[in-house]
């Protein structure tokens, strides 16, 4: 079957498109916010990823979120790699998603971060990311009280593609170091 990838950022992404996204990840992701225009702000940076069939069948998607990340005083951004999600599993789209998304972090130096079940490790492996298994027990929030929050995920996987900066690299070798954020899981 022939697909074709299509990218948008969030702010130019068409209504008929978002919403089209918007109910797969409702279906596959119980807490997840709708793509709504009265919240495309909160989205308009992300950059979203669609494999359609040539019929413009949506055959997976995901997105990919600018992040700010803290570790050892310094500010770091990353890709926050988040609602990866194929329509029909185990036909070959999520890893065609995946694959796209890869050769765009590397295409631009990019660190890209995300979480994973560990039941879904196996599938981001073949698609060449890397996984971190603990990395979750030392990822903080940081509250807009001062107050910090720890992930409620303890038991998730990270999966990540080191970019220019090295991030992940630097925060495995400080396996003690505290690593915050302003957004726990994306
Ligand atoms: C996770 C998900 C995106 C995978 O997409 P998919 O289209 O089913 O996966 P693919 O068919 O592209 O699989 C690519 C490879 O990974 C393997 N694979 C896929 N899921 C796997 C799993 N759970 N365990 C082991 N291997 C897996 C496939 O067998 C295939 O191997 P191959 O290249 O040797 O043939 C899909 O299962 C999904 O949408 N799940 C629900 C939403 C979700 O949990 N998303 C992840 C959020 S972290």
């Amino acid at each position: 079957m022939k697909t074709r990838i299509e990218t948008y950022k969030g702010k130019d992404m068409p209504a008929q498109i978002y919403k089209r996204i918007s109910k797969i990840w409702q279906k596959e992701f119980t807490d997840e916010e709708p793509l709504e225009a009265k919240n495309r702000k909160r989205f308009a940076d992300d950059i979203f990823f669609i494999v359609l069939d040539s019929n413009n069948r949506i055959l997976s998607t995901g997105r990919l979120i600018p992040i700010n990340i803290e570790f050892l005083g310094k500010e770091y951004k990353i890709m926050g790699i988040g609602d990866i999600a194929a329509v029909k599993k185990r036909k070959g789209h999520g890893k065609i998603l995946m694959t796209a998304i890869h050769k765009y972090l590397e295409r631009t130096k990019q660190t890209g971060i995300g979480f994973c079940s560990p039941k879904n490790a196996p599938f981001y492996i073949k698609c060449n990311f890397k996984i971190a298994k603990t990395f979750v027990k030392r990822f903080y929030k940081r509250k807009s009280n001062g107050k910090i929050q720890k992930s409620k995920w303890q038991g998730a996987y990270t999966i990540y593609l080191d970019g220019k900066n090295n991030l992940m690299k630097k925060i495995l070798s400080h396996p003690r170091t505290r690593i915050y954020t302003s957004r726990l899981h994306w």
